[in-house]
């Protein structure tokens, strides 16, 4: 009779283990990784006083990613994306217009971003996949024209934060009941202008659409 009990419990503790691998309500997550900001840019001219005929592109950058999720069901869960700041090099659309080099500055940006994702769920899978939909707010800072820009006079560089939509879709791969690994690919609507001065005209480019992807490798870990 105590070997049958005990056995049921090892079968108990056993179900239990499968079952609960896949995510629940009420669970809390963090993941910690790198994250690619990969601009899908298109940008409108430079203008200063008039269209200077030549627009900008945005490069790459890798920080480290952060974000925390909690489950509000076990389908559904609520994550922010946080990152220490992307700084992306600014380049002229064309090689060395104004015989400065072919990059005209540097931007630094945070783009704090809020999710709901929803599970396809499979309880017994280690495979957990999800999509999700929401908001982001990027904010602009550390805007600065190279040295030799700022020698022929480029200054007061300033861009504008942006507010947008965010969609993604990603996977857990679950390791064992705490850790899992996590792949995600997001796109992000981020729009914005930028204002400056040469020798003290106004420039400006009215309409700089980064819309990056964002790929993301991380390890999580579940509370
Ligand atoms: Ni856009």
């Amino acid at each position: 009779m105590k070997k049958t009990s005990i056995s049921l419990i090892a079968l108990g503790i056993s179900l239990t283990a499968t079952q609960t691998i896949a995510f629940e309500k009420g669970d809390f997550i963090i993941r910690a990784g790198l994250a690619t900001v990969s601009p899908d840019e298109s940008s409108s001219n430079i203008i200063v006083g008039s269209d200077l005929g030549v627009n900008l592109r945005v490069d790459d950058n890798t920080q480290l990613g952060l974000n925390f999720a909690y489950f509000l069901s076990d389908n559904l869960n609520v994550e922010v994306l946080a990152a220490t700041p992307f700084k992306h090099d600014v380049n002229f659309g064309v090689n060395d217009p104004l015989g400065t080099g072919d990059q005209l500055g540097e931007v630094t940006h945070l783009p704090p971003t809020i999710t709901v994702n929803y599970y396809f769920k499979d309880a017994s899978s280690k495979f957990q996949p999800y999509v999700g939909a929401g908001l982001n707010y990027t904010i602009f800072f550390d805007e600065e024209f190279t040295n030799a820009n700022d020698q022929a006079g480029l200054k007061d560089l300033s861009l504008d934060n942006s507010f947008g939509l965010a969609a993604q879709f990603g996977l857990d791969y679950m390791i064992n009941e705490n850790w899992f690994a996590n792949g995600s690919v997001r796109w992000i609507d981020i729009d914005t202008e930028a204002s400056f001065n040469l020798n003290g005209t106004p420039g400006r480019v009215d309409s700089i659409e980064i819309d990056p992807w964002v790929y993301t490798v991380s390890i999580g870990y579940r509370f």
